[in-house]
């Protein structure tokens, strides 16, 4: 029987996976939320000591800022062979800004399996599963699958904006998991997607259908919110929790996790490509 738990402390969605004899936890925040980290993890139930293994969806500084700060209490780092080039891609964001506490990861201390063999990695641990390597958002992405039907995949596109991605690695990405007939599937950033009745050429429009409605104003002034998504965009870089950007703008916070998720989800993405993206989603 496997466990999960999600973890919510900061602006990444986070997972605690517990198999009979040992837990993996799937990402982790940006730096600076361990404090957060811990009463989320007391909130749900759950020991530091539930954690055996670490494992990061990439290496971008929302997945893993606090990665090593949790490494220090006992779990150790898991990485697939093919994110070793990645490890410290993000430290040189932390660094420039010295009131933030981060700490690098310790490469000596991390554990690193291929993906081939991560199927009898979990299995010890009580997770039937497997490590796939799921290009697309970054070239360092993984996604973690449990034969039970579940898909954690971080930040790679969502489902509704699949038809976006024919023919890209993001497109590729996913039919390599589609075959798999999730049931569910959890994001980095955006809402778990049910797929209970998984038929593979239905799968896509499951999701987009059971979105919550959430539309623009009509009538809001285009400027405004060009303004508003730009503001968003600079609290998010500065690591400002969703909440806190609710206080200061006065946004939908619903508004706000759209805004958070495309912004992260896509590299270079500017104020109009967040609009438009916003709009895909709610037609
Ligand atoms: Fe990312």
């Amino acid at each position: 029987m496997i466990g999960i738990t999600e973890l919510k402390y900061s602006n990444t969605n986070t997972y605690l996976i517990r198999g009979e004899n040992g837990g993996i936890l799937f990402d982790t925040g940006w730096a600076g939320t361990y404090p957060a980290f811990c009463a989320a993890l007391g909130a749900g139930g759950k020991k530091l000591t539930d954690i055996d293994y670490i494992l990061i969806s990439h290496f971008h500084p929302d997945h893993m800022g606090i990665a090593q700060e949790i490494a220090d209490k006992g779990p150790k780092i898991l990485i697939a062979d093919l994110q070793k080039g990645f490890v410290h891609s993000s430290d040189v964001i932390f660094e420039k800004d010295k009131r933030i506490r981060f700490e690098p990861i310790v490469d000596v201390n991390t554990e690193v399996i291929s993906v081939e063999e991560s199927r009898e990695f979990l299995k010890k641990l009580g997770v039937e599963g497997e490590i796939l390597y799921t290009p697309g958002h970054s070239d360092d992405s993984i996604s973690l699958w449990l034969d039970e039907g579940y898909l954690f995949v971080g930040d790679l596109n969502p489902l509704y904006e699949l038809e976006l991605h024919k023919g890209t690695q993001i497109g590729e990405s996913w039919e390599k998991l589609l075959a798999l007939k999730p049931k569910k599937v959890f994001y980095g950033h955006a809402k778990t997607a049910e797929l209970a009745e998984v038929k593979s050429d239905t799968i896509v429009d499951y999701e987009k259908n059971n979105l919550q409605e959430h539309t623009i104003s009509e009538k809001e002034n285009k400027d405004d919110l060009f303004r508003l998504v730009s503001q968003i965009m600079k609290y998010i870089d500065k690591g400002y929790s969703l909440d806190r950007i609710q206080r200061k703008t006065g946004a939908d916070p619903e508004f706000i996790e759209d805004v958070n998720r495309m912004y992260l989800t896509h590299q270079n993405v500017g104020v109009q490509g967040i609009l438009d993206r916003i709009e895909i989603k709610n037609k």
